[in-house]
Parts: C-alpha cells; structure tokens; sequence
C-alpha cells in the first residue's frame, strides 16, 4: 500500500533515479543489459521493415489492379441518362416556358443555351479537336496515338446544329414560337450504342399532350443522329478534350402554343423504360411560349 511507504526526500528521488538510468552494480542501463538493448533495437528495425514491405506490397498491388483510365466503379451504369437544355425547372419537370414578346425571357433561354455550347465553339473545337475522323464508323482506340499520350476525340462543332447553333439565330427561336431545345446524352465508359453499326443512335421526339400545338419538329443535324464516331468514350484521362454529340429539336408551337413533350434517343442497347429513372435514355419536358 502506498500509505506504507516511507517519505524520501527529493534528494534521495533523484539518486534512485540515477541508479535505474546507470547501475553500476549490475551493469544495466535503464534496467537492461547492453546486450538486451541491442535485441530489443533489433526487434523492433526487423518489424518495422516487414511492417513497411506489408504497407508497400498492398499500395503496390492496389496500384498495379487499378486503371487509371477507368473509374472503378461505374455505379452499374448500362444505360445513359439523357438531358434537355435549357434546363429550366418548375415544380419537378424540366419547364421551358416563356414569353416571345418580354426580351428579358428570350434573353434567359439564350443565355443558358449559349453558355452551354461554349465548348463546342468552332475555334475551340479546331484546335483541340483537330482529327478527321471517319463518320458513320465506331472511333475504336486501342493505342494513345493522341497528343501528350491521349486518346484523339471527334470534334462537335456549334455550326453542327444548323439554324440551332445560335450563330445565325441569336435567339435560338425563343424570339418567336420556333423554340430550338438541345438534347444531349450522359457518357459511359466504353458504351457502344449499338451492336450494328449501320444504325447510329437518333433522337426522336414526340407530343405526349398537346398534339394539335406541335405543327413540326426538325432535328439538327439531319434526323437527329449522333454519329457513331462520337462511341466509344475512354473516360476523361484517355480523352480529355472530347465533347458529347448534341442533337437540337425545333419545335413550331401552334395555337395553345404548349405541349408535353418526350424525346427518346433511340438505339437497340438503351433503355428508357426504368421505373426509378425518367431520365434514362429520354428526357420529358414542358414547353409553353407566351404572348
Ligand atoms: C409577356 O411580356 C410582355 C412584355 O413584357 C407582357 O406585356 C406580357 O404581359 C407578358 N405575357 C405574359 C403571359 O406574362
Ligand atoms: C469562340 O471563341 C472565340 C475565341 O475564344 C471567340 O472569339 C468567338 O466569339 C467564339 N464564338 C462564339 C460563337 O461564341
Ligand atoms: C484533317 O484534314 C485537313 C484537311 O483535309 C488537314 O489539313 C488536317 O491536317 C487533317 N488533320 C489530321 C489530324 O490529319
Ligand atoms: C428573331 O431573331 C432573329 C435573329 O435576331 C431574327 O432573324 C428573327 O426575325 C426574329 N424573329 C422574330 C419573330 O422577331
Ligand atoms: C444486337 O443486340 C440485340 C440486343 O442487344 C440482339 O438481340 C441482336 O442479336 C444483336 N445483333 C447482332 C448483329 O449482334
Ligand atoms: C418516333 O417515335 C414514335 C412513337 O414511339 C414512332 O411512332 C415513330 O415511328 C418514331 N420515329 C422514328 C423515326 O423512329
């Protein structure tokens, strides 16, 4: 018990102490021999030397299963999601509504859709994009050929869109009841659209409500294809300057001049009907202009 113990002074303290740092009668330092130090030292060098071979052997193995071009882990992703521009919302649904006579309105579509196709501006996509690539023909890839050891990308140009690129047209139609809408499908690492390769994939659009208020719909370019050269995608190490094919819908609005509208890009490998998904292999939206 500690109540026991006799009081020593600090004198006495620090003498006690010395004797366990050196004792000179039993020759131990800090209570071992020398010799038991020099195991003991040793001991411990050998397990921190397996300890760091285990560590680096993992960080290696890890390293060695991992591509760095790939994410790992895709999410079970086997169908692309499909969006519409601009990306206007109202409650929950993508609305596109507004006012051809209020420029503030025309301004506010125009704006999204300009800032959008920014990477798709002509002097951007000549200088990165500068590859012929062949149309109509998966861009099968199995070297990096590419500049700085990358991948080469098909250019999409802004102009592609035709009366829909905003370069004539400003406006893109939301001056007037001729509203363009770009369509745009999510990559996926390494997805072809299709098995054979004389059908590319392409947008088709259709009234779900409001039939007698769509006199026409066009797509740009022509029929709505994306082109297949444009698949498949190597993820963005591989292909850093590549940029999804777009198709832009115009859409001539009559009478009550509003319709429910799906646009469905259509291809024998994506899906479109998966319940905890709207926006797999199609996009709904709303469209309403105003007078
Ligand atoms: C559309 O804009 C014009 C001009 O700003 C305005 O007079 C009109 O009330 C607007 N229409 C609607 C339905 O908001
Ligand atoms: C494309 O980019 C160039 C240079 O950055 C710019 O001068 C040009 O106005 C842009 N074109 C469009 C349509 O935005
Ligand atoms: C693509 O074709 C154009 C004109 O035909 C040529 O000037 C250019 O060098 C070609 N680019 C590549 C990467 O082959
Ligand atoms: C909309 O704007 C374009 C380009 O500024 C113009 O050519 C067209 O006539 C305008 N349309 C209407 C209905 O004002
Ligand atoms: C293409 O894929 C579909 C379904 O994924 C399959 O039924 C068909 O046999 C395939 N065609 C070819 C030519 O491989
Ligand atoms: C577009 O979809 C509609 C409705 O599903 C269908 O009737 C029409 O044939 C399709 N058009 C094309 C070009 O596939």
């Amino acid at each position: 018990m500690a109540t026991l113990k006799e009081k020593r002074t600090c004198g006495q303290r620090c003498e006690d102490f010395g004797h366990f740092v050196w004792n000179s009668d039993n020759g131990t330092f800090m209570g071992r021999t020398p010799e038991k130090w020099v195991y003991i030292s040793l001991y411990y060098a050998a397990f921190y030397v397996v300890m760091t071979g285990l560590f680096s052997l993992a960080i290696w193995v890890l390293m060695y299963t991992l591509d760095p071009y790939a994410p790992d882990y895709q999410d079970r992703l086997k169908s692309p999601g499909v969006m519409a521009w601009p990306n206007t919302y109202g409650e929950e649904d993508i609305e596109i509504y507004y006012n051809t006579s209020d420029k503030s309105s025309m301004k506010k579509m125009s704006d999204i859709l300009h800032k959008f196709l920014q990477p798709y501006n002509e002097t951007k996509q000549h200088e990165c994009n500068f590859y012929n690539c062949t149309r109509g023909k998966y861009f099968i890839q199995k070297t990096f050929a590419g500049p700085h050891h990358t991948k080469w990308s098909c250019p999409f140009t802004q102009s592609m869109l035709g009366p829909c690129s905003g370069l004539e047209d400003p406006t893109f139609g939301y001056n007037s009841t001729m509203p363009c809408v770009v369509i745009k499908m999510n990559r996926i690492i390494n997805f072809l659209p299709s098995n054979h390769t004389e059908l590319p994939p392409y947008v088709n659009c259709t009234v779900l409500e409001g039939h007698n208020n769509v006199e026409n719909i066009e797509y740009f370019p022509e029929r709505g294809v994306m082109d297949l050269s444009y698949f498949p995608y190597y993820g963005n190490l591989a292909q850093p300057t590549y940029v999804n094919p777009l198709v832009a819908v115009r859409f001539r609005l009559v009478r009550d001049r509003k319709a429910k509208l799906q646009c469905r890009v259509v291809s024998d490998k994506i899906t479109y009907q998966h319940y905890h998904d709207p926006y797999e292999g199609k996009v709904i939206f709303y469209l309403q202009a105003v007078h």
